[in-house]
């Protein structure tokens, strides 16, 4: 959480870091600040406020002198409420520091250092600032490895030293930074979608080395001093689809971005017809040895997980345990040398999800990471990793992401029945004949998004809404009813149907909206009685029904036809109505559908 920019070259620094803090809002977005520095006068300047970027913007309008050299920041609070003295960038003495991640024993640093007198907010990042002040005499590194020394937690601090123009350090520890450069100077930022479009190349700066951006050149080294080579990546997402085009929102746009997305994730994972993981380097005895899976994962990737669940079981015939990762190594969990973990994250910087990695590999478990950013913490900490093709996902409500996710996993899966002798040639023939239809069939929903825009506008006055269904609609509606709470506010619960009559149905009322999906042809009866049940006692039922299944003629307040695929695909096709209906509530009712609110997309604390 948090996003973080540094910008050292030719250019005028505030509108750099500025346009670049407005891609980063998503990490955060209830304050704001930067921080520049004069080569010439050798003056600092700290602009920061409560608000959004805009309102930043606003501030730094008046500012005449123009320096190349600063920091920003955009912030998710977390220690010390939302206020313009909690904003980033925070300064002692000579010392200008922003940070991403939380520095757990800062009250305990506080006491050590004897800082409480000076220290204005109530921020662990002040208290980093004011320790890295202490210890700076001149000597930026001598003053990083000191401050380091002493903190627990994780941390991307970004800081100038006021009298060391033009060049601005680095150093981080689990939070991620990544740095590039082009001929007009050299930057950083929490995400490569803020190093700008020029970079060609970026690199993950690695942990508690300590990183210089000078004007002309990045350089790195050890914590003893002694250089550090860096390794650089191609930037092979196209930075500028990272612009919300002509939508009106980012969800919009990535919503409609799914067949591409989908098409990309599977292109190099078919190969003659076949899934073929090579290009992943994922070993067949990896997959043919381990006797149990468990997944581990936050929000809507472990909602992913709960699809595969269906899936494994049905084609794998083995137990898979999707886990919350917050949870997880708190529950003593059963792992061991015969498992293998999924990791299933789109930024690759969930913190509760590398820690549970990180734990079960401990335990001796396998892992495979399903990551949409490359060289992300998780992906690293992976024995094996699948990236997705989703491209930056900028919009906090995750739909691009979990639909690619949801094809690697297939993929995934798929290889292991064929190895597993359970998926014969014919098979998978079959099977890989019914993944690829799914970016059509989510395309033929997109075509139909004015229909659902109409279902949405019957619920926009709604309170509470349910949505229900059995088997893989269950796991389906899990994410649909997340994506309309967060972005729409209306309380949204996702019921087993089955379940209802044991108490959820108590809160059914006259007009209460409930949202049901009917895709597995084996439930699909007892889906329909249970739609029954809750329309006896009131409810207002948006049905989203597979085209071919024969309905009684019940009143519904809205039927959807979703384009039929073999069940155990319909999750495409589902996801994407489900998706729109949120989307469409949210813009309706006038909300910022892109950053609502408490939320952050990448969640960094536990
Ligand atoms: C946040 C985001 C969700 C996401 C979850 C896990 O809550 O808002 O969209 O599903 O984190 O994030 P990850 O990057 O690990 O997929």
């Amino acid at each position: 959480m948090c996003g973080i920019v540094g910008y050292t070259g030719k250019e005028s620094v505030t509108d750099q870091l500025l346009n670049s803090l407005e891609l980063l809002e998503y990490r955060g977005y209830d304050s704001a600040g930067i921080a520049t520095l004069n080569g010439e006068t050798g003056k600092a300047k700290l602009r920061k406020c409560a608000g959004r970027v805009k309102d930043l913007r606003k501030l730094c309008k008046k500012d005449k002198k123009v320096s190349t050299c600063g920091i920003g920041h955009t912030r998710w609070a977390t220690h010390g409420g939302v206020s313009d003295t909690n904003a980033h960038p925070h300064r002692n003495g000579d010392v200008l520091l922003v940070h991403n991640g939380i520095v757990e024993n800062y009250e305990e640093l506080k006491d050590h250092f004897m800082l409480h007198k000076e220290l204005k907010s109530q921020t662990d990042t002040e208290v980093v600032a004011a320790v890295l002040n202490r210890f700076y005499h001149g000597n930026p590194h001598e003053a990083i490895r000191e401050t380091v020394k002493y903190l627990r937690g994780t941390f991307a601090l970004v800081i100038m030293f006021s009298d060391q123009p033009d060049v601005i350090y680095a150093i981080r520890n689990v939070s991620p930074i990544v740095a590039a450069y082009n001929e007009n100077g050299t930057m950083l930022a929490s995400d490569v979608v803020a190093l700008g479009s020029s970079a060609k190349k970026y690199m993950v700066v690695p942990e508690y080395v300590i990183m210089e951006l000078h004007k002309t050149e990045i350089k790195l080294f050890h914590l003893d001093g002694k250089p550090c080579e860096a390794e650089y990546i191609d930037i092979d997402w196209d930075t500028t689809r990272s612009g919300k085009g002509s939508y009106p929102f980012y969800m919009e746009k990535e919503i409609m971005e799914q067949p591409d997305a989908l098409k990309a994730t599977m292109e190099s994972r078919i190969v003659d017809g076949k899934i073929d993981l090579s290009a992943d380097g994922v070993p067949d005895e990896v997959l043919k040895d381990c006797e149990r899976i468990c997944v581990v994962a936050c929000g809507t990737a472990m909602h992913a997980g709960l699809v595969a669940q269906s899936l494994v079981q049905s084609k794998l015939k083995m137990h898979m345990s999707v886990e919350y990762a917050s949870e997880f190594m708190y529950a003593d969990p059963v792992i061991d040398d015969k498992t293998l973990v999924l990791a299933i994250s789109q930024s690759g910087e969930t913190i509760d999800t590398l820690e549970a990695l990180k734990y079960a590999r401990k335990q001796g478990a396998k892992s495979i990471a399903v990551i949409n950013v490359k060289g992300s913490s998780i992906a690293r900490e992976s024995d094996y990793v699948m990236y997705t093709a989703a491209g930056p996902e900028i919009a906090v409500a995750s739909t691009k992401a979990y639909t690619t996710q949801l094809i690697t996993l297939f993929l995934l899966i798929g290889r292991m029945a064929k190895v597993r002798g359970l998926l014969d040639e014919a098979a998978e023939k079959g099977y890989l004949e019914n993944l690829v239809q799914a970016p059509d069939k989510m395309q033929e929903v997109l075509d139909q998004r004015q229909d659902i825009h109409k279902i949405a506008r019957q619920m926009l006055d709604a309170k509470d809404a349910f949505m229900i269904g059995r088997g893989l609609d269950y796991s389906i509606l899990l994410e649909g009813a997340l994506k309309l709470k967060e972005v729409s506010y209306i309380h949204t619960e996702a019921y087993a149907s089955g379940e209802l009559k044991h108490g959820t149905i108590a809160l059914i009322t006259e007009n209460t909206p409930v949202v049901a999906t009917v895709t597995q042809t084996k439930l699909k009866d007892k889906e329909l009685s249970n739609i029954r049940e809750v329309q006896s006692r009131g409810a207002s039922v948006v049905l989203m029904v597979k085209d071919g299944f024969e309905l009684a003629d019940a009143e519904y307040a809205d039927v959807f036809t979703l384009p039929a695929m073999a069940d155990e695909f319909m999750v495409f096709p589902a996801s994407a109505a489900l998706q729109l209906l949120a989307y469409y509530v949210s813009m309706d009712k006038g909300l910022d559908v892109d950053k609502p609110r408490n939320l952050a997309k990448v969640v960094t604390v536990e």
